[in-house]
């Protein structure tokens, strides 16, 4: 098979370049190994799919050039995927900062990229998989499970580490390395943090309790979101942030009254209701099983009136400073995006394509660029595929 395109992986960022190509006229072929494409638009957002926020900005992304995705997004904004869904009808709504979720399923945003991708005639191949790539005088040559194919761009949109049972392989950072570009290291990113001997212990039966907003802050980034204390360490989605910018070894800090001033409150307290014990005091504003384990761990819990006034501040201080000292991450297991990857200094940011490679693309998750969660991740995908769509 001779073809003008073809793209590996059939995620959201090889399905919108396809879609991209397709209807420039482009002969396009998406080749994926797994049995269906789009499978982790299927699980996004809890089946909802957080497919864009409405804030999205390059400082909303890691990457070790941060300039690097300003032109692609800057080229395709949230607002252009917004009326593609528009255009299918595909109703949603804002849950909160700027992220948008489908309101009844994710399978409709999977079912809009492929109708486009049907509409340009994009031919799509599941459960193929890539045997070997070769640079050919004129374009790619491939093996594959489907025979061989030959392709005059190359677009490699095979996603990062996170969720292998997901079908997610290492796939495009051998073939980037085997067209000479570097990867960078590779982590788990927006992924739950574990802890373990005496740090876990601490926290252990606190599995299940919910904060509604702390703040997490690692030596990097500071986040405000909900808090998840579980079985094996912490979660929910400021400890998901933060995780991105957390390395082995910090410890991460956690503000449980954030844009308060608790010194003052736990002053006001005692002057108010100097008899009440400090861990009813401290229910008022956390779950009632975490104020009291924090006042087993270092407070004590006496009545207010009987902490001299230095204690109270140094509580305060302790409450919006409460270290957490994590061992590991759950790791790709669990993570839902994979730091790191294709160095973005091989490549363009307006068309993502090889510096040195004619022909070849990389976009996706694949590239090194990793956004923040809340619908960041997709758009960078959607973002990348078109600029890459325009170009091959
Ligand atoms: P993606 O992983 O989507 O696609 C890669 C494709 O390549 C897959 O179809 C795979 O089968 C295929 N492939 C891999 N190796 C191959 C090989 N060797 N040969 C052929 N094909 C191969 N983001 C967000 O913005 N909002 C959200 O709500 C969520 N929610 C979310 C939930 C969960 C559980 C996870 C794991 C992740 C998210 N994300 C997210 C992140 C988001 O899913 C992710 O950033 C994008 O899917 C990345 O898109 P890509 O197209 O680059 O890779």
């Amino acid at each position: 098979m001779n073809t003008d395109v073809i793209v590996i992986g059939g995620g959201a960022a090889g399905l919108m370049c396809a879609l991209v190509a397709g209807q420039r006229g482009r002969r396009v072929t998406v080749l994926d190994h797994a049995n269906r494409v789009g499978k982790k638009i299927l699980m996004s957002g809890g089946g909802r799919c957080n497919f864009t926020n409405l804030g999205v900005t390059p400082d909303n992304y890691l990457s070790a050039n941060p300039h690097f995705a300003k032109s692609a997004l800057a080229r395709y904004t949230p607002h252009d995927f917004i009326a593609l869904v528009e255009k299918h009808g595909i109703a949603y709504h804002e849950k909160e900062r700027g992220q948008l979720f489908c309101d009844i399923s994710s399978k409709l945003i999977v079912r809009m990229l492929l109708d486009e991708c049907a509409q340009a005639g994009v031919d799509i191949r599941t459960r193929c998989t890539i045997e070997n790539v070769q640079r050919t005088g004129e374009g790619f040559a491939l093996r594959t499970t489907h025979g061989p194919m030959a392709c005059a761009s190359l677009v490699v949109a095979s996603g990062g580490l996170s969720i292998p049972s997901m079908g997610a392989s290492g796939f495009g950072y051998d073939l980037a390395r085997q067209f000479g570009h570097t990867v960078l290291p590779t982590r788990a990113g927006l992924v739950p943090l574990t802890l373990s001997g005496k740090h876990l212990d601490r926290y252990r039966d606190l599995s299940g309790v919910a904060v509604p907003e702390v703040e997490a802050r690692s030596e990097r980034k500071a986040f405000r979101a909900g808090l998840l204390f579980t079985h094996r360490g912490v979660s929910g989605p400021a400890i998901l942030q933060v995780s991105s910018y957390w390395h082995p070894g910090e410890t991460v800090h956690l503000d449980f009254l954030p844009g308060e001033d608790a010194e003052a409150w736990l002053a006001a307290e005692r002057h108010a209701r100097p008899d009440r014990e400090l861990k009813t005091t401290l229910s008022e504003r956390l779950p009632k099983r975490l104020a009291q384990r924090l006042c087993e761990l270092d407070f004590g819990s006496r009545p207010l009136r009987q902490y001299p006034a230095a204690d109270l501040q140094r509580i305060g201080q302790r409450l919006q400073d409460w270290p957490i000292v994590a061992s590991g991450s759950e790791g790709y297991r669990t993570a839902e995006v994979t730091l790191g990857g294709v160095d973005t200094d091989g490549l363009s940011s307006k068309t993502m394509a090889s510096r040195s490679t004619p022909g070849l693309y990389f976009i996706g998750e694949v590239v090194d660029v990793t956004g923040w969660l809340g619908g960041y991740n997709f758009q960078w995908a959607w973002a990348s595929g078109h600029a890459a769509g325009l170009a091959v």
